[in-house]
C-alpha cells in the first residue's frame, strides 16, 4: 500500500482524512488520544510545504440539532492547541466558501473544515459515498492521504469516494495501526481475546470469526448477558439482546469450551450515582437485578486462563466503568495483564479510555484508535478504506 512517504508533497494541495471523532461530555473533550495520534501526519505535510485540507467526522448527524452537538470547532481548538504550526478553521463542508478558503491558502499552511457528516443531512451524501460530493472534494486537491483508521471499514465519500479520483496514500497513523495489529496475524500462543462493552449488536457477530483465531474468548460487559440468557440463565434487568440468543446458543454449542462466561456478577437494584453494589451468582440472579460488572470468582476464572497466555487482544470494558463502583473487574484484569502477559493490544475508545483513566496505558503494548474498525480488520484485512488506496 502506498504510504505518505512515497508522495511528492512539495507545493501540492493535499486532502487529509483524519478520525478526530473524540468523545465529548458537557462540552469538553474527554479523551484527546485520536487528536494527538493525528499530529504526526499533519506536521509532515505542512513541513513539506504542501497545503493541507483536513477532514473528519464527529459523531453521527441525523438531525439539525446534532449539528450543534457535533460542531467541529471544539476539535479545532484542541488540534490548534497541540499543533506547533497553527491552522485555520473553515465553517463549511462544500460549496464556494470552502473553495475560496482553499484558493486563498498558502503553501505550508492548513485548514480544518466543518464536520463532514453535516453532508448527511442532505440525502446522506457523505455516508452513501455520493459521487458528486466525492468528485467536488477531489477537485480541491492534487493528492489524498487517509489517516482515519477508525473508519477503514466504511465506504464513505471522504474515505472511499475521493481516492477514486486522486493519487492516494495512507498516513503515519494508519501505518502504525497496521504494523501493530498485524502482530495478531501470527500471535504467540496461547492467544486470548477479551470482549466486553455495551455495543452488543456492533460486535457480537465478529465472535464467530475471532474464535477461529483465538484459543479462548473471555466475555464480560453487557455482551455476557446475551450469552448467559442463551445458556438458560435469567439475567434480570441486565442489558441483553434477544435477537442474538440463537446465534449465541449456536456459538456455545460449537465452542462452549473456549468461550468463557462470568460465573458471578456485581450489580445493583437501583442504578444511581452511588448505587448499593450486590454480588450474585449467575444461577441466582433476581428479577430486578441489573448486572454491571464481573464478580470475584469470574475475575479468578479469567486470571486462571490468562496465567500462561502470551498474547491478548481486548475490546470493550468488562463492566460499566463510567461509574467507579463498576470498574473493579476491568481494573483487576488490566492489572493482571500488566504483570503476566507479554503482548496486550487494546482496541476501542471505551477500553482505551478506561485504561487511560486507570493509568495502565504505559503498560500496554498498543492501544488502537479504532473500535469497530479494529475488529473488522482482525476479521478481514481487506477493508474498503484500505482497498481503495491499493
Ligand atoms: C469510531 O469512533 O469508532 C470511529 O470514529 C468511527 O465512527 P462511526 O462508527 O460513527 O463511523
Amino acid at each position: 500500500m502506498k504510504t505518505i512517504e512515497e508522495l511528492n508533497l512539495k507545493n501540492k494541495t493535499v486532502i487529509l482524512r483524519c478520525d478526530l471523532n473524540v468523545s465529548i461530555k458537557d462540552g469538553k473533550i474527554i479523551d484527546n488520544t485520536k487528536i494527538k495520534a493525528s499530529l504526526k501526519t499533519i506536521e509532515y505535510i505542512l513541513d513539506h510545504n504542501a497545503r493541507v485540507i483536513i477532514m473528519s467526522h464527529l459523531g453521527r448527524i441525523k438531525t439539525e440539532e446534532d449539528k450543534e452537538k457535533y460542531d467541529m470547532r471544539i476539535v479545532y481548538d484542541e488540534l490548534n492547541r497541540l499543533l506547533p504550526k497553527k491552522i485555520e478553521f473553515v465553517d463549511a463542508t462544500s460549496g464556494s466558501k470552502l473553495k475560496k478558503a482553499v484558493k486563498n491558502l498558502e503553501y505550508g499552511k492548513g485548514i480544518l473544515i466543518q464536520n463532514i457528516r453535516y453532508e448527511d443531512l442532505n440525502k446522506n451524501k457523505e455516508s452513501s459515498c455520493d459521487k458528486k460530493l466525492s468528485k467536488s472534494w477531489a477537485k480541491l486537491a492534487d493528492l489524498y492521504v487517509n489517516d482515519a483508521f477508525g473508519t477503514i471499514h466504511r465506504s464513505h465519500a471522504s474515505n472511499y469516494g475521493i481516492p477514486m479520483y486522486l493519487e492516494s496514500a495512507v498516513g503515519f497513523l494508519i501505518m502504525h495501526e497496521l504494523e501493530n495489529l498485524n502482530r495478531l496475524d501470527n500471535p504467540k500462543r496461547p492467544f486470548v481475546v477479551i470482549m466486553g462493552g455495551s455495543k452488543i449488536s456492533d460486535k457480537i457477530g465478529i465472535i464467530k470469526s475471532l474464535i477461529k483465531q483465538a484459543d479462548y474468548i473471555l466475555i464480560g460487559g453487557a455482551m455476557a448477558f446475551t450469552f448467559l440468557e442463551a445458556k438458560g440463565y435469567k439475567v434480570g434487568n441486565s442489558m441483553y439482546e434477544e435477537k442474538y440468543l440463537d446465534y449465541c446458543k449456536d456459538l456455545i454449542k460449537h465452542y462452549g469450551d473456549r468461550i468463557i462466561l462470568p460465573t458471578d456478577i456485581y450489580g445493583t437494584f437501583d442504578l444511581t450515582d452511588k448505587p448499593d453494589v450486590v454480588l450474585q451468582d449467575v444461577d441466582m440472579i433476581p428479577k430486578n437485578f441489573i448486572g454491571l460488572d464481573i464478580g470475584d470468582e469470574t475475575i479468578k476464572l479469567f486470571q486462571s486462563i490468562l496465567k500462561n497466555t502470551k498474547t491478548v487482544f481486548w475490546n470493550g470494558p468488562l463492566g460499566y466503568y463510567e461509574n467507579e463502583r463498576f470498574r473493579y473487574g476491568t481494573n483487576q484484569i488490566l492489572k493482571y495483564l500488566k504483570d503476566n502477559v507479554d503482548t496486550v493490544i487494546l482496541g476501542g475508545g471505551d477500553i482505551v479510555g478506561c485504561a487511560n483513566l486507570l493509568n495502565y496505558t504505559k503498560d500496554i503494548t498498543f492501544a488502537s484508535t479504532g473500535g469497530g474498525a479494529t475488529l473488522k480488520y482482525l476479521e478481514n484485512h481487506n477493508q474498503p478504506g484500505l482497498e481503495i488506496i491499493n
